[in-house]
């Protein structure tokens, strides 16, 4: 069991650690920091997996967009990419030297984690990187100056996918050979693509990575594709060890679509632990019903549906932990 977004904004060690870094950039690019606010949430509850602290918006930044946040607004980057030609001119980076604070940073959390504890790292899909770096950061219009790209260059758009999925190979290999053991692919955006688009835009890409990472390192990989439970399984052909499943898709038909092809991560809505604690213990009850027995079946990491909510009571979360174990345990 771990959370995603597991280290945050609802953690008031990682709001003092983030102060004193300056900001969420700072932070994500100072490896001590990072390892810290890596460790906080495992300190604090008894959770079974790490991942890195980081985001998936280095990639962009690295490749020269220069990213930053606005409190409240999310994600923003300082260039634009307006042209075929700003496409035709984004360089292949050397990440060991544009992300060498990623590497950094896993190396430190790898050294300061007890041996038990599996290290996630992650990188954005190409679709979702993609996503962010046509629509000059975060949408509040699905990503649409993105899609208009789609639909009026696609081939200019593939050309971006084609030098994002080197990067991603690149930047995952990277992450690995600093002491990551596990791979996460984050295709939060994957949902905004009609069913004959995804496969083309996003899974094609994804497919690549993962025979990439897989053919040199013996590593597992979790899948998450936001919004696409009807396709899941188009997704467990990807032939990665587990998918994400939303939680607005069923546990149990994610499980029927997915058979015994990969294990299952997810799926608690992130708003259950805004609620109380005997709620919190019903929707977990639920969750493992309908999974089902775990014994006659496919592997269960137990995670929320999406990121955690920085609105979360750290004790709900200290609740749902307990409750977690619990019901897990009567299960298998
Ligand atoms: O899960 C973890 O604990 C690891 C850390 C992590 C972060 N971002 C830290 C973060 C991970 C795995 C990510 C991935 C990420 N970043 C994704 C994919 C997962 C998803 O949510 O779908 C995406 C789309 C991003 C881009 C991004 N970064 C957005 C949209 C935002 C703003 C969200 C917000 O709540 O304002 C961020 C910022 C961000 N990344 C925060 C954290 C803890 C909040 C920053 C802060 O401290 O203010």
């Amino acid at each position: 069991m771990w959370l995603m977004r597991q280290a945050g904004r609802y953690l008031p060690e990682y709001n003092a650690t983030r102060k004193k870094a300056g900001s969420f950039l700072d932070l994500c690019k100072n490896p001590e920091l990072a390892c810290e606010v890596t460790l906080q949430p495992i300190e604090r509850f008894n959770l079974d997996a790490a991942i890195l602290f980081s985001d998936i918006l280095t990639i962009p930044d690295a490749l020269g967009l220069e990213l930053y946040f606005v409190e409240g607004e999310g994600p923003k980057f300082r260039k634009e990419i307006k042209s075929e030609s700003d496409i035709e001119a984004i360089p292949l980076i050397d990440v060991t030297e544009k992300l060498d604070y990623v590497a950094a940073a896993v190396k430190t959390i790898r050294q300061s984690l007890n041996t038990d504890i599996p290290l996630i790292g992650f990188s954005g899909s190409p679709w979702t990187l993609a996503c962010y770096s046509l629509s000059g950061g975060s949408s509040r219009d699905d990503f649409l100056r993105a899609r208009k790209w789609l639909y009026s260059r696609p081939e200019m758009f593939k050309l971006l996918l084609d030098k994002l999925t080197i990067i991603v190979c690149d930047y995952c290999e990277m992450q690995i050979s600093s002491g990551a053991n596990v791979i996460m692919l984050f295709d939060s955006w994957g949902g905004l693509l009609p069913g004959h688009n995804l496969s083309d835009f996003s899974l094609k890409y994804l497919r690549r990575i993962i025979r990439h990472l897989k053919t040199a390192h013996d590593i597992k990989i979790i899948t998450f594709v936001k919004g696409a439970g009807q396709h899941l399984n188009l997704i467990a052909d990807l032939n990665c060890d587990a998918i994400g499943i939303d939680w607005m898709t069923s546990l149990r038909s994610a499980k029927d679509e997915i058979g015994h092809r990969c294990a299952l991560q997810g799926n608690l809505d992130p708003a259950v632990l805004l609620g109380t604690q005997t709620h919190i213990e019903a929707e977990v009850k639920k969750l493992f019903s309908l999974f089902g027995n775990r014994a006659k079946g496919i592997g269960h990491i137990f995670n929320l549906g999406h990121g955690i909510s920085q609105f979360t009571p750290p004790d709900n979360v200290s609740h749902l932990v307990e409750m977690v174990k619990k019901y897990s345990q009567q299960d298998s």
